[in-house]
Parts: C-alpha cells; sequence; structure tokens
C-alpha cells in the first residue's frame, strides 16, 4: 500500500508488509542492518505475534487497525530521559484521535502511555531504545490503535469504529498519524520540553482526581498529581506523595 505523509523524514521510507510476527522486531533488524534511515515505518495489515508492554500480548485483528513502528535516532536524549520520548509520543497518537473523535472530551493519556477513551483502551504503545552509554542511540516506536474492529476479547477495549460508528480508511489515518507524530517528536528536539509535559498532564487520565488503586496488594485510595522526570507515576495518598514504577501499581 501507498501512503504519502507530508513529513520531513517520518514514513518517508515506507514498508507495508502483508504480514509479520511484530513491526517492532521488523524494525529492529532493519536498524540492525544498516537498512534503516532516520523515520524508517514498519506498517502490517496482520501483526500476528504483537508484542505489548509488561511482556503482554498485542491483538488486533487483520485488516482492521492500525499496527506499525518508526526508528527514530534521539541521539539528543540523555537515557534519564526515555520518558520525554514517551510523552512525546503519546501526545502525537492523542493528536491524531483527537483529530478523528470530535468532541474528544473522554480522549485520555493513560500513563504511562495508553490511549484511552473514557474507561477503554483505544490504543497503546511499546518503545524500545538502545542505549550508547548515557545517550539514546535509537528508538523503536511500535503504535498499535484499534481502528475498525468491533469485537474484542475484552470489554475494556474499543475502535474508532465503535465510538463513532464510522469506518475509517486505514491508509489516510496512517498518513495522518505519522503527521502528528512527527509534529510532537520535532517538537522534543527543539527542546519545548515543559510544552511536552503541559499537554501530556492536560490529557492524563484521572489527574488529580480521587480513585482507588492496588499498591504491594493492598488498595489504596489517592490522587494523581505529577509524573516524575523519571517517568514514575506520583500520587497523594493520605496526604503524602509516592512514586510508582509501571510495576508497582495498579489502577482499580
Ligand atoms: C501496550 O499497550 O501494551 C503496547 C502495545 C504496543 C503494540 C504495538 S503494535 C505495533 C508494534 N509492534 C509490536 O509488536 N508492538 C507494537
Amino acid at each position: 500500500m501507498v501512503i504519502s505523509p507530508t513529513t520531513l523524514f517520518t514514513g518517508q521510507q515506507l514498508i507495508w508488509l502483508p504480514a509479520c510476527p511484530s513491526t517492532n522486531s521488523e524494525a529492529q533488524q532493519l536498524l540492525r542492518e544498516n537498512r534503516a534511515s532516520e523515520g524508517c515505518t514498519v506498517i502490517t495489515d496482520d501483526q500476528f505475534a504483537g508484542r505489548g508492554q509488561r511482556g503482554n500480548q498485542w491483538l488486533a485483528a487483520p485488516g482492521e487497525n492500525l499496527t506499525l513502528s518508526i526508528v527514530w535516532l534521539p541521539t539528543f536524549l540523555e537515557a534519564s530521559q526515555q520518558f520525554l520520548l514517551s510523552q512525546a509520543v503519546a501526545l502525537g497518537a492523542y493528536d491524531w484521535a483527537a483529530a478523528l473523535l470530535q468532541p474528544a472530551g473522554e480522549l485520555k493519556l493513560k500513563w504511562p502511555n495508553d490511549v484511552y477513551f473514557g474507561t477503554q483502551k483505544l490504543g497503546g504503545i511499546l518503545i524500545e531504545n538502545s542505549l550508547n552509554g548515557a545517550k539514546i542511540q535509537s528508538s523503536i516506536v511500535g503504535i498499535g490503535l484499534n481502528v475498525n474492529q468491533r469485537h474484542f476479547a475484552v470489554p475494556t477495549a474499543t475502535s474508532l469504529g465503535m465510538l463513532t460508528g464510522r469506518y475509517f480508511q486505514r491508509e489516510l489515518l496512517a498518513a495522518r498519524l505519522l503527521e502528528y507524530l512527527e509534529r510532537r517528536y520535532l517538537q522534543l528536539r527543539a527542546g519545548q520540553v515543559s510544552q511536552l509535559r503541559r499537554d501530556y498532564l492536560a490529557a492524563l487520565y484521572r489527574y488529580q482526581e480521587t480513585h482507588d488503586y492496588e499498591v504491594a496488594g493492598r488498595r489504596v485510595r489517592g490522587q494523581i498529581v505529577g509524573v516524575e522526570p523519571d517517568g514514575r507515576l506520583a500520587v497523594a495518598i493520605n496526604g503524602q506523595v509516592e512514586r510508582f514504577g509501571l510495576q508497582e501499581i495498579k489502577y482499580v
């Protein structure tokens, strides 16, 4: 399939595969073989062994969704700044979805980088970075977005089609997505970090609301009050701010 995103480099080298196990793995291989220029994008119609966060699988019905990976070279970032890239990518996906879902009021980013509508997941992001000492050398930015799929194994998933009752042409959506993502990546590259941070918090699911969480096997009540530079979630629990990594807190 052919798409022509209006970007400087993202998706200018584009590989659209009928099927593959995981676009992240394909992109990784291209990078290893020195065949990927910055922005190289791998998309597939049928990702049959997709990988998600926390070692989970990412399931996507063939031909109905967007599953793609971008190779970027954010060598301007320190290894300790990896969460900035995660924020920028999440915002790119958010901007893309917001343009398609009007009104987009219930569209949120669930920490660290899930795209949610209400309490349902519309998409997920898996970024795999290679480090060179204290710097990032390369990043594989994998994104899965539910587009036309109407039936999911879990009730917590949704799609653009389910939310709007419309059918979407994936080629067009893919081109727009690459544009929104590149815009946020360029913002990051230009050092506009406080703007990214502000936009991320403005889109953050449950930000400053009181909800239940599970921490070390016990149920607590707290408010998300921010995200640390290293990506840990800051939650106020009984008047005390505690910070959690990905495996350390569960949303209830
Ligand atoms: C998550 O929410 O757990 C992250 C899901 C990331 C899925 C995408 S689909 C394209 C890319 N290739 C993969 O194997 N995973 C990512």
